[in-house]
């Protein structure tokens, strides 16, 4: 397999970039149909900005609602993106995602369940339905390392572990911005006309909050660490850290609530100072900081007891938790 050329930011010239990227997309798929998934993320909006500026009505665009994104997600997104004149499509596939993710507590195992029922099932289905041949995706470089690395299999990698895509699902997949690292994708993505709410929007994992929950995953838990993560978010945004989360623990430790016994739930707070997600450091955040976050989630998720925050960097520690 031949060896992908990174950019670096200081090497990377957004308009041409842009152009030959718009150009190569439309070389490969011609008028024919193509697909793609966008979560909102940094990297999905570039890429649809990109295939939308290369092909138009011919791209089609789905949020894919698999019933473990942030709260509020599926509206905001197309919304935003009504606005710059791309139509997004809502696709519910709550059910197959928590049926696909029942029992199974094994950090790779979810993240394989995700990836297959994502790209075979529900993908699969709406490319034999379109008759679409390709999909574009947002995969970067830092994607490829750390799965080729064997240290997180990434939700969008397959050609760099040895899997066609074309055999595996039944179509191939085009990455464009897959020379890149965070900090060039959001370069394009400004140059894109994207909304700064957007190119400079914190990076989310593609098995979304499934990555912040220990242990199983099932509505009930993802609604615990959902509620968790829009508090951590409101009281974190104005610290301007690289990435911040709120994770559920699978074990429960001894609480009280009305001077009774409560064997509760565990939040673990985790935000990361970083450049490109390689390597992170805890951000020192203010006690004061901390300590409200801390009365904020026990006041309001429901059974959560105790709230820690994470000191280690990455590594030995990873920026998620699964
Ligand atoms: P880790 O946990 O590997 O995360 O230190 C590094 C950065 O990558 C994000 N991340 C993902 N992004 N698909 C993605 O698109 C994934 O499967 C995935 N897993 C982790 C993570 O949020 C962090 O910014």
């Amino acid at each position: 397999m031949e060896k992908i050329k990174e950019i670096k930011l200081k090497d990377l010239d957004a308009k041409k970039f842009i152009c030959q990227k718009a150009g190569g997309i439309k070389d490969i798929v011609g008028d024919g149909l193509v697909i793609n998934a966008l979560s909102g993320g940094v990297d999905s909006s570039a890429v649809t900005m990109l295939g939308h500026k290369a092909l138009g009505n011919n791209l089609k665009t789905y949020f894919i609602n698999n019933g473990i994104m942030r709260e509020g997600e599926p509206a905001k997104i197309v919304a935003i993106f009504k606005k710059l004149g791309v139509t997004v499509k809502i696709l519910d596939a709550r059910d197959k995602f928590f049926f696909s993710l029942r029992g199974i507590t094994d950090p790779e195992k979810k993240r394989e369940a995700i990836t297959q029922t994502f790209y075979k099932d529900v993908f699969g289905k709406l490319v034999r339905q379109s008759k679409a041949k390709y999909l574009l995706q947002g995969t970067i470089l830092t994607d490829v390392d750390e799965t080729v690395a064997g240290i997180k299999r990434q939700h969008n990698v397959f050609e760099q572990l040895g899997i066609d895509p074309q055999k595996a699902f039944g179509y191939k997949i085009i990455e464009p911005l897959v020379q890149l690292r965070k900090d060039g994708v959001r370069m394009i993505a400004k140059a894109c006309g994207l909304p700064e709410s957007v190119y400079n929007r914190m990076p989310f994992p593609g098995p979304a909050l499934a990555a912040r929950v220990i242990g199983e995953v099932n509505p009930e838990k993802i609604k615990i660490v959902r509620l968790a993560t829009a508090i951590t978010e409101e009281e974190l945004r104005p610290i301007k850290a690289f990435q911040y989360m709120a994770i559920l623990h699978n074990d429960r430790v001894t609480g009280m609530r009305s001077g009774k016994r409560n064997f509760g739930l565990q939040i673990e707070i985790r935000c990361w100072d970083s450049i490109d997600a390689r390597r992170a450091i805890p951000t020192n955040l203010p006690y004061s900081t901390l300590t409200k976050l801390a009365q904020r989630i026990t006041n309001v998720v429901p059974g959560v007891v105790s709230v820690t925050y994470n000191i280690t960097s990455k590594p030995p520690s990873t920026m998620e938790a699964i």
